[in-house]
Order: C-alpha cells, then sequence, then structure tokens
C-alpha cells in the first residue's frame, strides 16, 4: 500500500482529568513540540474508557486512539480505574484484529501531571506510528464500505461482549505486563474465539447479506476470512435460520 504522501493521522485522545490531561496542560505551557495530530476529551478517569468510544473514533474518521491515565498506583479513585481501562485497551485490540484493524491504532499511556514532556514524547511516537500504518482501512487494505461494515458489526455486539467481558474476563493485576500475558495467553485466547469471535464473523456476515446476497466465496474475499470459516459461520447462521441458501442464484440471503 502506497501511504498518500500529504498524510497525517488523525488521533482522538482520552485523557484523565488529573494527570495526562494537566500533563497535556503542562506540555503547553512549557512549549514542547508535539505534532498537531491530537484532539482531545477530558475524563475524570481513565476507567471511564469504553469499547464503545474506541468504535465511535474509529467510525468518525480518526486513524487512531489515545488514552492517557495516571500511573499505575496513582489514580485519584479507589476503584483505581486505571486497571480498568487496561482491560478495555486489551479487549479493543483483539476485536480490532479480528475484524483486520491493526491493533497498534489504539494506545494507553500513562502520563502524570509532571510530565509535559513525556506527553509531548508518546504523542509524537504515536503519531509517527500511524503515520507509518497509514490511513484506517486503507493502511489494512479494507476499503471504506467493508471498514464500515466491520465497525458496525463490532458495534452491533457490544453489549453481548460487555456481559462477556463482567462474567469471564474482568481481572485485576498488579502491572502492564501482566494485562499483556493474561490477554494474549491460551487460555483467553480460546475464551475469545469460542464466546466471541464466532459471533463477530456472523455480525460481519449479516452486514453484508444486508445489502445483498452474495456468494460464500464472494463474502470470504470481502470481508478477508478464511472461506472455511465463511462455511461453518453460515452453517451455524443457517441453523439459527438468519439466513438461507438461494438455490437458483447458488448465493446466500438474509432469511
Ligand atoms: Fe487518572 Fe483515574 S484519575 S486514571
Amino acid at each position: 500500500m502506497a501511504i498518500p504522501e500529504n498524510f497525517r493521522p488523525k488521533i482522538l485522545g482520552f485523557l484523565c482529568n488529573w494527570c495526562s490531561y494537566a500533563g497535556a496542560d503542562l506540555c503547553g505551557t512549557s512549549r514542547y513540540q508535539y505534532p498537531p495530530s491530537l484532539r482531545i476529551i477530558r475524563m475524570m478517569c481513565s476507567g471511564r474508557m469504553d469499547l464503545d468510544f474506541v468504535l465511535r473514533a474509529l467510525s468518525n474518521g480518526n486513524d487512531g486512539v489515545f488514552i492517557g491515565g495516571c500511573w499505575l498506583g496513582e489514580c485519584h479513585y479507589v476503584t483505581e480505574g486505571n486497571y480498568d481501562a487496561l482491560s478495555v485497551l486489551h479487549l479493543a485490540k483483539k476485536l480490532l484484529a479480528k475484524v483486520g484493524i491493526n491493533p497498534a491504532r489504539i494506545r494507553l499511556e500513562w502520563v502524570s501531571a509532571s510530565q509535559g514532556n513525556r506527553f509531548a514524547e508518546v504523542v509524537t511516537e504515536f503519531t509517527n506510528e500511524l503515520t507509518t500504518l497509514g490511513p484506517l482501512g486503507e493502511g489494512e487494505g479494507i476499503d471504506p464500505a467493508t471498514l464500515k461494515l466491520k465497525l458496525d458489526a463490532v458495534a452491533r455486539l457490544l453489549p453481548y461482549i460487555k456481559l462477556v467481558e463482567r462474567e469471564k474476563i474482568r481481572v485485576r493485576f498488579e502491572n502492564k505486563e501482566e494485562y499483556a500475558e493474561f490477554f494474549d495467553s491460551p487460555a483467553l485466547n480460546a475464551l475469545f474465539d469460542t464466546t466471541i469471535a464466532d459471533k463477530l464473523a456472523i455480525s460481519q456476515i449479516l452486514g453484508l447479506l444486508h445489502e445483498r446476497q452474495r456468494s460464500t466465496r464472494e463474502i470470504a474475499d470481502t470481508l478477508n476470512m478464511p472461506i472455511s470459516e465463511v462455511t461453518e459461520r453460515l452453517k451455524d447462521s443457517s441453523r439459527q435460520k438468519l439466513v438461507r441458501f438461494d438455490e437458483a442464484e447458488k448465493c446466500y440471503a438474509l432469511a
């Protein structure tokens, strides 16, 4: 993929009021330089971060999402929301990867109120990384219509995904590394595959069939999904009477 020469990534940043937002403020008043790529939404705590915010940010034309919070152990609330932000980060990365979007497009950093220079550094680094990845969708080889379809497919499943997260995935570890290890573990991957990934595939397929009927091959090619997976998911969907096979056209359509 050739990245457009004048491409400047757009990042939506969610910053906690007490640390990262104050760090951004100090960065400005100290005149540390960083690229004009970031638009900021101030939250009281990074624990307010929600999967829905990530999807809406990407659906609305941003190329990346930045979450800024207090260092672990320094959250200003007894609930220590920055631990929850780590879970949201990792789950969002898994969901994005599953629909073919580069998980590096979401990033979380701890920045204290006194770290204006660090704020400039991490935003510059993230901007450079996104510049290398290219525009959202284009960088992944996904056309705009399919990108929208994929993000909508995740958004439709969010209430269910949040339920699974609350019931089966919610964890509390001591540090960033332990979160990364847990979310990358075979046990978590198996749980993700059996509870979320199959439904995510079906959600994408149904979204595509909502436009018009298609063959298995066409669905696989459009969604960049292995044909074996599409076949399996279509069988599941037929059993649930969500789709039907049109013998004459040799295509699947919504039931
Ligand atoms: Fe900053 Fe909770 S107040 S992360």
